[in-house]
């Protein structure tokens, strides 16, 4: 099942969602394969040393580079994380993502390239950059799900139709599944809460039914190159992102 956070806005949580959930899925044992899309590169700084010797960024620079060669195993504080890996990005892949606009396929790399190591793998989570250049056309090109957070404010859902359409477009109707992932509830906000639930409940079957509370152990585990998961895994943000996780694997029968 391939799984793309994505969301043209940033700081809705796509980063932070794609690490744990990652991570979540492979603590269950399924095999799992994390691609950042991001030439930000905030995943692979979770899971990466500063300057990863391969990354993704060879498979849209070079027509020879297979997918495969570029997997490595996820690491976390020095120790390697049972059946999870990653294919790590850096910021120069913002650069090639500009190059490739001329190129032919360029919108299906990495969807014929996932097509060799797919089966290698149960979950591909894929962290979008926010924007819907060619890395995200990529993405939904080859997605099961697409995912999409938000959080809770004035202008939570701006965005959503342009990425719901390029996903028709792209997808020519092929009924790609998507789902609304609430990130960042904070109960005591009650009137913008109130807003965002009666703006989503347009398409409530398209939303998730776990929220992620805000909690600041998702930040300071990001600040520590870290999962929630081993950071903190008694606070409730863990608790929030396994029920996630059992909802996805269910989204997948
Ligand atoms: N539920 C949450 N509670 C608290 N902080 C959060 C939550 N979700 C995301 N954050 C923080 O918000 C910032 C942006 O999140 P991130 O996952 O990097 O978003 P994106 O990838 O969409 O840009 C990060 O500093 C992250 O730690
Ligand atoms: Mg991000």
């Amino acid at each position: 099942m391939r799984i793309a956070l994505m969301n043209q806005k940033g700081g809705v949580g796509k980063t932070s969602v794609a690490v744990n959930l990652a991570y979540s899925l492979a603590q269950q044992g399924a095999d799992t394969l994390l691609l950042d899309l991001d030439p930000q590169a905030h995943a692979s700084m979770i899971y990466c040393d500063d300057n990863p010797t391969s990354t993704i960024n060879d498979i849209f620079e070079r027509r020879d580079t297979e997918l495969r060669a570029l997997i490595q195993p996820a690491v976390v504080a020095g120790c390697t994380v049972d059946t999870l890996a990653i294919v790590p990005s850096n910021i120069r892949l913002a650069v090639i993502a500009e190059r490739m606009i001329t190129e032919h396929f360029r919108e299906r790399r990495l969807h014929m390239q996932l097509q060799n190591v797919g089966d290698n793998f149960e979950y591909v989570v894929m962290d979008c950059p926010p924007n819907l250049g060619i890395l995200t056309v990529n993405a939904i090109y080859t997605a099961d799900v697409i995912v999409i957070p938000v959080t809770y404010g004035r202008y939570a859902l701006d965005g959503t139709a342009d990425l719901l359409e390029s996903v028709s477009i792209i997808r020519e109707g092929s009924g790609t599944q998507w789902a609304i992932l609430r990130n960042a509830f904070d109960a005591r906000n009650r009137a913008t809460v109130a807003y965002v639930e009666s703006e989503l409940a347009n398409v409530e079957t398209n939303v998730l039914k776990t929220v992620i509370r805000r909690t600041e152990a998702i930040n300071q585990a990001q600040i520590r190159r870290q999962p929630v998961y081993t950071y903190d895994p008694k606070s409730r943000a863990a608790r929030d992102f396994a029920s996630l996780t059992k909802e996805i694997q269910e989204y997948g029968c």
